[in-house]
């Protein structure tokens, strides 16, 4: 019943992705490479890599499950300019995620094969740091935007969050 297009709520397995990731995201953020020179230690790359290739698996996994199975809990009536913006928020944030561990994994693979100091690497570098400060971005206006459902009382904020349920009529 769950796994049907609505607007009425996520399915477990949705939730679990979304949550999941905010948690696995965290954890990629914590524990960011601070220097290039960490590379240097060959278990340390091997781990980024084994991390950053299981994270694009789940990426994509994640979003054909969301994109062939839930919609938006946006209200029918909401406005065309809003539906357009959250749908850009979101995929957004799905670009922004694939870009940052897209380009980390370059930036392995480039270290990997003795391209250290090179003008390539010095792109991708700035690359990876544009995506995720780009990312952090989006995610602001997520999290402001599900606070504004949730002070609006129109269902999208207890859609997809466990905490500070709206009461149910
Ligand atoms: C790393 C942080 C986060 C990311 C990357 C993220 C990403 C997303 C994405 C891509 C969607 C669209 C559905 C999907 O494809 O899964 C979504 C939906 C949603 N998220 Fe997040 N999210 C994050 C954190 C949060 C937080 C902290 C909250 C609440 C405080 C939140 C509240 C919601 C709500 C209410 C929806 C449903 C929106 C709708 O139905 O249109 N998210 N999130
Ligand atoms: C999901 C995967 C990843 C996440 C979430 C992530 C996150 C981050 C963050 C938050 C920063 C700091 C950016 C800033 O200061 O603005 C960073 C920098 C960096 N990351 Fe990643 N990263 C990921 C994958 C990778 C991988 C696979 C590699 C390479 C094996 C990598 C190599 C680097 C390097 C070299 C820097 C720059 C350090 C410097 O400024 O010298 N990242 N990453």
């Amino acid at each position: 019943m769950s796994l049907y297009k609505n607007n009425s709520g996520y399915s477990k397995i949705a939730k679990l992705f979304h949550w999941g990731f905010v948690l696995l995201f965290v954890y990629g953020v914590a524990k960011q490479v601070d220097d290039i020179n960490q590379l240097e230690d060959a278990a340390f790359i091997r781990f980024e890599i084994i991390f950053s290739l299981i994270f694009l698996f789940l990426l994509i996994t994640r979003l054909i499950y969301m994109k062939t199975t839930q919609k938006s809990s946006l209200p029918k009536d909401t406005p065309r300019v809003q539906k357009m913006s959250a749908k850009i928020v979101h995929n957004g944030m799905y670009a922004f995620l694939a870009g940052t561990v897209l380009s980390g994994l370059l930036i392995g693979y480039l270290f990997w094969f003795g391209f250290q100091n090179s003008l390539m690497m010095n792109i991708v570098i700035t690359l990876h740091e544009l995506f995720i400060n780009l990312l952090y971005l989006l995610i602001g206006i997520h999290i402001f935007a599900a606070t504004f459902h949730r002070l609006k009382k129109d269902g999208v904020w207890s859609s997809m969050v466990p905490i500070f349920k709206e009461n149910k009529k």
